[in-house]
């Protein structure tokens, strides 16, 4: 069955970035002028994905404004003929059917997961941490990659990229077997393992195909690390079952949810922006770095 649903969860403290999001969800922290989360529903779209479930709470109303009509601003820009400007505040609410729900609670990855029970049905889909920026600049979106992934072996599909040991301790570790190109079978993983505790050093990073089973695990996944319900102790069930496909992906990965990724999405992005760029090339050359 063709994958067409996506979740975003967008659920979580962001803790890692506070002060700035005591008030601002760090999902709509700028890279430069767009909000992170329009760039992960824009992959998704790209991804051939026209339904998509954002799991919000309390405070992240900004969130919906976004991807909502402005009426008052669209016509004032409209009067002035602010084209450019017009188009960028509509674009957001066309990308495709987007829909909210609350997790009530912050109880983790999987939780939040969990709470897109209803929108996805039967039917494989797609989540996009709301929190992971991924660009394959003129490639095949990370999204897609999975799909295919998911298409072609008829499991489960998790991104993954090798990272430093630390960063493995701080994200999962995935048991994996070599397959053919990008691809690798993983038949177990672990979540923030402790030293010693790691199968490699490859990493799920913010994308993953699941096929709807996923929730029959998730109802009974216990809370584990953090005393969190996690996605990753569910999918390690179904790697231990069923097997789930792991793709090194192509794609430069920003995490949004910690500051020198939110940093480094904006230089980078800004260093190739039309408006900006060439301005901000002359301002970071002229630093005493
Ligand atoms: P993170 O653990 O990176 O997000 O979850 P967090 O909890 O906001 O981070 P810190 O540690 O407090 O800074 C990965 C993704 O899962 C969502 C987050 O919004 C993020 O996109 N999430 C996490 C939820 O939707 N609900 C939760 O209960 C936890």
């Amino acid at each position: 069955m063709k994958v067409r649903k996506a979740v975003i969860p967008a659920a979580g403290l962001g803790t890692r970035v506070l002060p700035i999001t005591k008030a601002i969800p760090k999902e709509m922290l700028p890279i430069v002028d767009k909000p992170s989360i329009q760039y992960i529903v824009e992959e998704a779209v790209a991804s051939g994905i026209t339904d998509i479930l954002i799991i919000s709470n309390r405070g992240k109303g900004a969130i919906e404004d976004h991807f909502d009509r402005a009426p008052e601003l669209e016509e004032r820009l409209l009067k002035g003929n602010k084209t450019a400007l017009y188009n960028s505040v509509i674009e957001p609410t066309k990308l495709a059917n987007i829909q909210f729900v609350r997790q009530k609670e912050t109880k983790g990855l999987g939780h939040a997961v969990l709470c897109a029970k209803n929108f996805v049905g039967n039917e494989p889909f797609a989540i996009l941490y709301g929190d992971d920026v991924i660009f394959n600049h003129g490639g095949t979106p990370v999204t897609k990659q999975l799909i295919d992934a998911y298409e072609k072996y008829g499991k489960g599909a998790v991104g993954m990229k090798e990272c430093s040991l630390a960063d493995v301790q701080k994200y999962s570790s995935m048991k994996t077997e070599h397959i053919e190109g990008r691809c690798y079978s993983i038949s177990d993983m672990i979540e923030k393992p402790k030293p010693g505790e790691e199968f490699s050093l490859f990493s799920i990073l913010g994308r993953v195909v699941m096929p709807p089973e996923i929730f029959d695990i998730l109802e009974v996944t216990q809370p584990g690390a953090g005393g969190e319900i996690q996605l990753t102790d569910a999918m390690k069930e179904l790697s231990r079952t069923k097997g789930v496909t792991g793709v090194d992906f192509e794609g430069i990965r920003y995490d949004m949810g910690n500051k020198l990724g939110m940093l480094k999405a904006i230089v980078d992005v800004a260093l190739v922006h039309p408006e900006v760029a060439e301005g901000f090339r002359e301002y970071l050359k002229s630093l005493e770095l």
